[in-house]
């Protein structure tokens, strides 16, 4: 590596690391739920995940670990020659299959809190001494008879005890759970994964539930080719596409994906802020997720994380931060701060989860029923993605009920974009009066104007 490329990678570590500041801000102190199946367990990039798990604690983020066990399990049962029922997709546990499920959820449960325990100098655990907690968190009780079939020891979620795992996050302690539940009768329950870690999520009232899985890909047809999940669903639109109510579509979903998408979607609409479904083939994928703006998964909200709202004087520094370098390079009038906070009321803003990707302002001329559009301006790293337009639109559609029939802009290096968009090139004669006065006609801005 030339001097110069070490200096490059050098910059590039400072940036990104100061870049993740605001999530690990955000992160302390609060719960994240984990779920994730039993193959994640044998897969050889588990130690990897561990590896992220220690830096989540760490930074002070409060984790429960829900674990599967279903390919244990089954591996358990076929070296028993012991075959079991299945009703609607889930398993019926009789006795012997019970013994199954204890023997290989204990084995899993004990290998993850060995790996949880390691401590290796030279390795991302040094120094890790994480303290695992584990209990009976879980009251179960059976999932009952379906289709007249009795499932037995096959159970769901009755309650949590939120209490007990409060008191050990709060000692920093990582909890993990297994998918085996007691009943107050003394009974032992085999529960799903998904079940397990949707109620916990709920009953703690956690930040996030994440669910890593081995595919997050899904057909519209059994010729289609595979297509990846979007990167948000709202919980409307995910119910919606699990009730295959998208007009024209029939998704074909993979059984595990469906189950996680549904406990992640009851999860938001309980209350959970946010659910994300991730494909854990990723090496690193907890962290692309969550300390990434973009991320990498699927993210499951009750509303949608984009909006575009009237600005309030908490954005001035947003959009100067927006602004600023456009200014500098002369694409857009310079505002200092002070005018910026003058002026906040004829700002609109784009934000997504919190990061302000746009702005633009209006500017009225009564007298002419005209408006001025100033300062739109996207972020560079979100263009091309038909934002600009949507502001654009807001902005026409807002000038409108505000009896405006004409929208002019003075551009430099968009004229283009807005030909594109419905503006035509006028002079500055057509402008009004006052506009006319303040005129510069050293930056030689182009004059552009719609009719409403
Ligand atoms: C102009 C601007 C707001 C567009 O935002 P955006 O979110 O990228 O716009 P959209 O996604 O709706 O449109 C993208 C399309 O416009 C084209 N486009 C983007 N900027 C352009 C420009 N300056 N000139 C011509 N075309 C442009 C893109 O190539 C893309 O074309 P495609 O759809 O054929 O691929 C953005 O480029 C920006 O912030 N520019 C700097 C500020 C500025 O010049 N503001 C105008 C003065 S007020």
């Amino acid at each position: 590596m030339t001097s110069n490329n070490k200096m490059d990678s050098m910059i590039e570590f400072v940036s990104w690391f100061r870049s993740v500041a605001p999530y690990i801000h955000a992160f302390r102190d609060k719960i994240f739920v984990l779920g994730f199946g039993g193959e994640m367990i044998t897969d050889a990039k588990f130690v990897h995940f561990i590896h992220d798990i220690n830096l989540l604690a760490s930074l002070g983020v409060r984790l429960v670990l829900v674990h599967g066990a279903r390919p244990q399990i089954q591996l358990r049962l076929d070296e028993s020659q012991l075959e079991t029922q299945t009703v609607m997709g889930m398993r019926v546990t009789d006795p012997a299959a019970l013994q199954c499920a204890k023997e290989a959820v204990g084995r899993a449960h004990h290998e993850i809190a060995a790996l949880l325990s390691m401590g290796l100098p030279n390795s991302p655990m040094a120094n890790a001494a994480i303290r695992v907690a584990s209990g009976n968190f879980v009251t179960a009780c059976p999932h009952g008879i379906i289709q007249g079939i009795d499932l037995m020891h096959t159970g769901k979620v009755r309650k949590i005890n939120t209490q007990a795992i409060h008191s050990r996050l709060e000692q920093g302690d990582v909890t993990l759970i297994s998918p085996l539940g007691y009943s107050p009768t003394g009974e032992i329950f085999n529960l799903t994964m998904e079940n397990v870690a949707t109620e916990v999520a709920i009953a703690l009232n956690a930040e996030k539930l994440i669910f890593l899985l081995d595919t997050v890909d899904f057909r519209f047809s059994e010729t289609d080719t595979l297509r990846t999940l979007p990167r948000e669903f709202t919980v409307a639109e995910s119910k919606l596409f699990l009730e295959n109510k998208i007009p024209g579509t029939m998704p074909l979903i993979p059984d595990t994906l469906r189950s996680s998408l549904q406990s992640a979607t009851r999860a938001c609409e309980m209350g959970v802020t946010r659910t994300h479904l991730i494909n854990r083939g990723n090496d690193g994928a907890i962290l692309q997720e969550l300390f990434t703006h973009h991320g990498i998964g699927t993210m499951i909200s009750q509303e949608t994380l984009q909006a575009l709202r009237k600005a309030k004087i908490e954005d001035v520094g947003g959009i100067l931060q927006l602004i600023e370098p456009l200014e500098a390079e002369g694409i857009l009038v310079r505002r200092g701060r002070e005018l910026l906070e003058i002026e906040i009321d004829r700002f609109t803003v784009l934000e997504h989860d919190g990061i302000m990707l746009g702005c633009a302002a209006l500017y009225p001329f009564p007298e002419e029923h005209a408006c001025e559009l100033a300062c739109l301006a996207i972020h560079p790293d979100y263009r091309d993605q038909g934002r600009g337009n949507h502001l654009l639109k807001h902005i026409e559609k807002k000038a409108i009920s505000q009896g405006i029939d004409i929208l002019f802009v003075l551009t430099t290096h968009a004229t283009h974009w807005f030909i594109e968009h419905g503006f035509s090139e006028t002079t500055t004669a057509e402008l009004p009066q006052a506009k006319q006065n303040l005129y510069n006609y050293q930056r030689r801005s182009k004059v552009l104007v719609k009719y409403l």
